[in-house]
Formats: C-alpha cells, structure tokens, sequence
C-alpha cells in the first residue's frame, strides 16, 4: 500500500468484536468480529428475532453488552482513530456521528413538527463545535433544510403534531438526516409506508451515502435491500452466517428462502 493510501481518510467503520448478548440466559447476539461500513450502503437481514434491532441497540449502547467491545473509526481502520463506543452512553453517540432511527416511534406527540425538528438541527451544530454556532444563520439553513424534507415527504402544517404512524416514521428520518450523520444506522425505515414513499425515503438514503455517511440498514421489504445495498449480512439466531453483494445473497436460495420463506429471492 502506497504512504498515500495508508493516510488516505476512508468511510467510518464500526467494528463488532466478541459481541455477547443474553436475554434471560438465552443468547441473542453472539458476534465474532463483524465490520460495518466499509462499504456506503451494508443491509442487515434475516429471520424475525435473529438479533438485528439488538445489535443496533448494541452499537448504540442503548441496550448493554454481557461481553465485547464495539469500536468506531472515523476515518477507517488504516487510520489511527478510534473511538470506543461501548465505553460511552448513548447520548454521547451523536457527538461522534453516530445515530440511529427507531422500529417503534413513540415520540413527536409533545413538540410539534416543527419544534422536533429544529431541535435536532440545533443538536447538530452543538455537535459539531467547529462550526461557529451562529443564531440567525443557523435558524435559516435549518429552517431552509427542514422546509425542504417537509415539502419532499408532503408532510402537513410544520406548526401541527405528528399523528399518523406513516408521518412519525419520516419525521424520525429527517430528524436522523439533520443530526448529519456520519455512521446512520436504519431500523426497518420503511415498513409501512407507501411505495412512492419509501422510494423517496430510498433516494434521501442514496445521497446522505453519496455524500460520505457509512449507512446500515435493517428492512423486511427485501426489494428495499437488495435496491439499495452495496453488501448485505444474514443474520440468524445471533450470528452473521453470510455476507455479500445482493447478487452472492440472492445466489443462496436455500439459505434465503429457509430462513425468510419462499419468493424473497
Ligand atoms: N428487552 C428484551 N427482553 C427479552 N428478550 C428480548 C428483548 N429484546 C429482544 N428480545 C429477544 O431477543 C431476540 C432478538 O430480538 P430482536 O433483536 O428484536 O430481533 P430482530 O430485530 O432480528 O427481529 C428475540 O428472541 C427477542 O424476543
Ligand atoms: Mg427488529
């Protein structure tokens, strides 16, 4: 490898080393050594209840680990940064980039929308204290942001309360766009939308990991992963037991269809 290449920055990375996670005795993670990110888009798949939504509760400490440690490097392995994350409480998570969106919302009924989201805009410029926190300017790039996911999705009167489940789950989104993200991690993002929906919700995906942000996404509809992803692990029973481009995971029918059933190749 070239000196160049060695100091190259590369994409954010999260690697999961001896991840250990038991619920009433019973393991429900159990990860060797696991990199995420390396590539801009990774889907997370497999069966119900084979530990996807723990894992990403893991990375985000908002659930504990029994045992192992999950690291985060900024700039890529090669590059001597890093930060362990199952050192930190999750509120700390956002400071370094790292956010997640929720399977279940149960949030944006006491603010309006508008309120939730500024809030997360104003989040990310405390975040990221290089920036000069300047009021006006900030109010009007993030009100010009927000204005233009709100128009995007058709979402309703900004001044209004979220109310359907549909509106909850982009808001969530957006508020995840706008903490700028540098490592966003995907929770069935899209179940129960519409198609027309979650085809924009797939084209804000594309352009935040065009733009650099490390993206891992859990999602049910595996038309959305095998569109969106550019490597794809199968999970099942805790463990990772495939990893490949959708074509290679699509190539397993067997695998595929014993652990999802049959017609999702
Ligand atoms: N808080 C919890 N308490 C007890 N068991 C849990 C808890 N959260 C998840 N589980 C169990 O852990 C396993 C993995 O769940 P989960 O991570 O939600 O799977 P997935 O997201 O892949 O469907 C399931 O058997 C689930 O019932
Ligand atoms: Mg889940």
């Amino acid at each position: 490898m070239s000196e160049e290449a060695a100091t190259r920055p590369g994409r954010p990375v999260i690697r999961i080393q001896n991840a250990v996670k038991r619920f009433a005795g019973r393991v429900v993670v159990d990860i060797d050594d696991l990199v995420v990110g390396d590539r801009p888009i990774e889907g997370l798949i497999g069966p119900n209840g084979a530990g996807k939504t723990t894992l990403m509760r893991m990375v985000m400490h908002s659930t504990s680990l029994d045992q192992g440690t999950i690291t985060l490097y900024p700039q890529g392995q090669e590059n001597d940064r890093a930060v362990v994350l199952s050192d930190l409480p999750t509120y700390r998570m956002a400071r370094h980039g790292v956010v997640k969106s929720n399977q279940v919302i149960m949030d944006f009924e006491k603010l309006t929308i508008w309120d939730s989201l500024l809030l997360a805009s104003a989040a990310a410029k405390y975040e990221h204290p290089h920036r000069i926190f300047d009021e006006p300017a900030v109010f009007a790039e993030s009100a010009d942001e927000i204005h233009m996911y709100l128009k995007l999705f058709g979402l309703g009167d900004p001044c209004g309360f979220a109310s359907s489940a549909g509106d909850k789950k982009l808001l969530d989104i957006i508020r995840c766009v706008l903490l700028k993200p540098r490592f966003l991690l995907l929770d069935e993002p899209t179940a129960g939308l519409p198609d027309a929906t979650t085809e924009l919700v797939m084209g804000v995906v594309r352009s935040l990991a065009a733009r650099g942000t490390s993206v891992v996404i859990v999602e049910h509809d595996l038309d959305v992963i095998w569109n969106l992803s550019d490597e794809v692990h199968f999970m099942a029973e805790g463990k990772v037991i495939m990893k490949g481009t959708p074509e290679e995971i699509r190539a397993h029918h067997t695998v595929v269809e014993k652990y999802l059933g049959e017609g999702h190749v």
